[in-house]
Formats: C-alpha cells, sequence, structure tokens
C-alpha cells in the first residue's frame, strides 16, 4: 500500500461461534501486511443478544460507511428455532448482503499443493483444479416470497431478467481476469432448466449475452450432472455461475477439493460500494473457544479483500504464499490433519505465528 494513503477502514463482524477467535487472528495478519483501522459490531448470535435483531441499522450504517467489511460467521444452537417468528442468526448475513446490493458472490477453489492428499478425493483427481464458483447472492429462493401455515410452507424463487444478466456479465469479466485453466476463458452456467421456468429464463439470459461476448466459451450444466462433475472431473471447470441457492450448495460441494471447508474464502461484491469478505465455513459452534479452529480461510478471505476491495493485489499475494508455507511446512489444523509423519498437529494460535512467520 501507498504510505501516502490513509489507512483503510475496515468493519469487521466477528459474528458467532469460532468467528470472533478467527477474525482476530485474521487481523494480526492484515496488519503485518499493511495499515488499517477497525471498527468492530455484532451481527448474528451476537446481535440478536445484544440488540434483538440479527442486523442492527448501526452494523448495517458502518458497513455502508467503510471501505471493506470483515465477517466471520453467524449462527449456532443456541438461536437455532423453527418458529417463523423468532429472528434467526442468519437473517443478519442475509440483510448485509441484501442491504449492500452484494449480488456477486466469488468462491475460487484451487487445491493448495500441500494439501493434495487431505482431500476425500484421490490427489491425481483434484491435482490441476482452480475453478471459481460466482453464486448469485441475492435473488432466488433466499429472497423470494416466504410463507407459512400449520400444514404447508412455501419458499418463491423469482428471478428477473436484469438479475441474470448482471451476474453473467459479472461472469464473463471474472473469466476474463483469470488465470484460469489454460486456453480461452470458459464459464459453465448452471440451472435446472429441464424443471424450473426460472432457470429457462437464466439460459436464455445468458446464451444471449454469450453470443455478444464470444470471447468466452459458454456451456450450460444440470444443477445435477454439476454436482457430478465436480467430484468426478473437476478439472474441467473454469468460471461456474449459478443462481444463489445452488451457489450454495455447488461451493460447500467444491470446497472438499481442497481439503476442507475451513479453506475456502470469499467476496461478496456489488456495483461499488464496499464488499464483505469471509469464509465460506460456517460458526462451528462445536470447537469455538477451544483453539482449534483453522483460521485459513478468513485469512484468504482477507486477501481477497484486499485483491478486491482494497486494490492491493501484492499483499493479496503474500498472505497467499505466506498461507502456502505454513502449510508447505507441515502444519495443520484438525479439520485438514490426515495422520501422516510429517504434519503437525496445530491450533489457531500456532496456525497464525507461522503465517506471522512466512509474511
Ligand atoms: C453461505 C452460508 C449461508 C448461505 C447461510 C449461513 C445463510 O451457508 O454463505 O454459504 O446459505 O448463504
Ligand atoms: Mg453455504
Amino acid at each position: 500500500m501507498n504510505e501516502s494513503q490513509p489507512a483503510s477502514r475496515i468493519v469487521v463482524l466477528p459474528g458467532d461461534g469460532i468467528g470472533p477467535e478467527i477474525v482476530s487472528a485474521t487481523q494480526r495478519v492484515l496488519d503485518a501486511v499493511g495499515e488499517f483501522s477497525y471498527e468492530e459490531h455484532p451481527i448474528g448470535g451476537a446481535a440478536i443478544d445484544a440488540h434483538g435483531s440479527a442486523l442492527p441499522d448501526s452494523t448495517l450504517e458502518a458497513c455502508r460507511g467503510c471501505d471493506a467489511v470483515l465477517l466471520g460467521a453467524v449462527g449456532g444452537p443456541k438461536w437455532d428455532t423453527t418458529d417463523p417468528d423468532k429472528p434467526r442468526p442468519e437473517q443478519g448475513l442475509l440483510g448485509l448482503r441484501k442491504g449492500l446490493g452484494l449480488y456477486a458472490n466469488l468462491r475460487p477453489v484451487k487445491p493448495i499443493e500441500a494439501l493434495l492428499d487431505s482431500s476425500p478425493l484421490r490427489r491425481e483427481r483434484i491435482a490441476g483444479t482452480d475453478l471459481l464458483v460466482l453464486r448469485e447472492l441475492t435473488g432466488g429462493v433466499y429472497f423470494g416470497r416466504k410463507q407459512r401455515e400449520p400444514d404447508s410452507a412455501l419458499d418463491e424463487c423469482l428471478y428477473s431478467r436484469e438479475e441474470g444478466e448482471r451476474i453473467a456479465l459479472a461472469a464473463f469479466d471474472a473469466a476474463r481476469r483469470r488465470a484460469g485453466v489454460g486456453g480461452p476463458p470458459r464459464v459453465t452456467s448452471v440451472d435446472k432448466a429441464n424443471v424450473l421456468e426460472t432457470s429457462r429464463l437464466w439460459r436464455e439470459v445468458v446464451s444471449g449475452l454469450a453470443a455478444e461476448n464470444d470471447d468466452i466459451e459458454v456451456d450450460h450444466m444440470l444443477v445435477d450432472n454439476a454436482a457430478m462433475q465436480l467430484v468426478s472431473d473437476p478439472g474441467r471447470f473454469d468460471v461456474i455461475v449459478t443462481e444463489n441457492m445452488f451457489g450454495d450448495i455447488l461451493s460447500d460441494e467444491a470446497a472438499m477439493l481442497t481439503g476442507s471447508l475451513g479453506m475456502l474464502p470469499s467476496a461478496s461484491l456489488g456495483d461499488g460500494g464496499p464488499g464483505v469478505f469471509e469464509p465460506v465455513h460456517g460458526s462451528a459452534p462445536d470447537i469455538a473457544g477451544t483453539g482449534a479452529a483453522n483460521p485459513l480461510a478468513t485469512f484468504l478471505s482477507a486477501a481477497m479483500m484486499l485483491r478486491h476491495g482494497l486494490a492491493d493485489g501484492e499483499g493479496a499475494e503474500r498472505i497467499e504464499a505466506a498461507v502456502e508455507r505454513a502449510l508447505g511446512g507441515g502444519l495443520r489444523t484438525a479439520d485438514l490433519h490426515t495422520n501422516t509423519e510429517d504434519e503437525r498437529l496445530v491450533g489457531t494460535e500456532e496456525m497464525t505465528e507461522a503465517v506471522l512467520a512466512a509474511l
């Protein structure tokens, strides 16, 4: 970062479970690569406890006024309920995404060499995987009309042409920017056009724009087939663009190619304004407070924050290289540990120290 620039203003939203632990570790890593000022606000269950709402107005306002938002995770058994009238931690996350207009969610999946044997898939199957799940984040069934009767329930899935267009264009841009898998940039649009009307509109929109963007190779795939191909032949994908719910599911699946859900970062971006950067994994309440959490997905999310939110690609690469070095040295948190001799089981603190040392 340019010395004369003021420190970037980051709102940190630690959230619940392991969220606070991994976010504070990430602030230490950020402080090793640049100058930042932090403002902390509650979200999720923590905000329900303190303010009765998963996304207090003060939290959303602070996010609107900052340069980037770093988020931990939300949710936990304490706030689990099937009562539609009770607040839920996830409403904080969804409200934030909608409130900041973050329609494009980037989830890059590239297994780290040192972790090729930590994946449940065989090394030769995942080697060479380098894909990006681009998930539409503010539409579809997540934000449709909901209705609940004693014996029936409804979740509406609505997509407009415009919502399809902007995410398709974001996918083409992302494909152009990626070093990718070699060859021309490729976008695979994933839908369920054999069943869903929203998917048929989606496919029509993507096909129309594909014709105008002929530097990109575009193909269409049904979501069930995509789920299968992700584990049988992940190397075939470059950018996967898909609607909100399919993206939620496929990105967890794709994350396992990297060995653990604990490795996958994400960036949620809109048209200008601050983005939200958060690990794809959840709040892991079962290990919260034990010091065992894997902080790497949050470190890598901070790298995405530098790259996509704060125009500091160099800082991003430094963090990514430091994470690879820590793993290359054999350190493994419990989620990555495979019990081989060259590995050493560590917790959040030791992993953080190793990344700081590598920096
Ligand atoms: C994610 C999470 C969220 C989602 C939950 C916590 C609401 O699973 O970011 O993938 O479904 O979007
Ligand atoms: Mg998810």
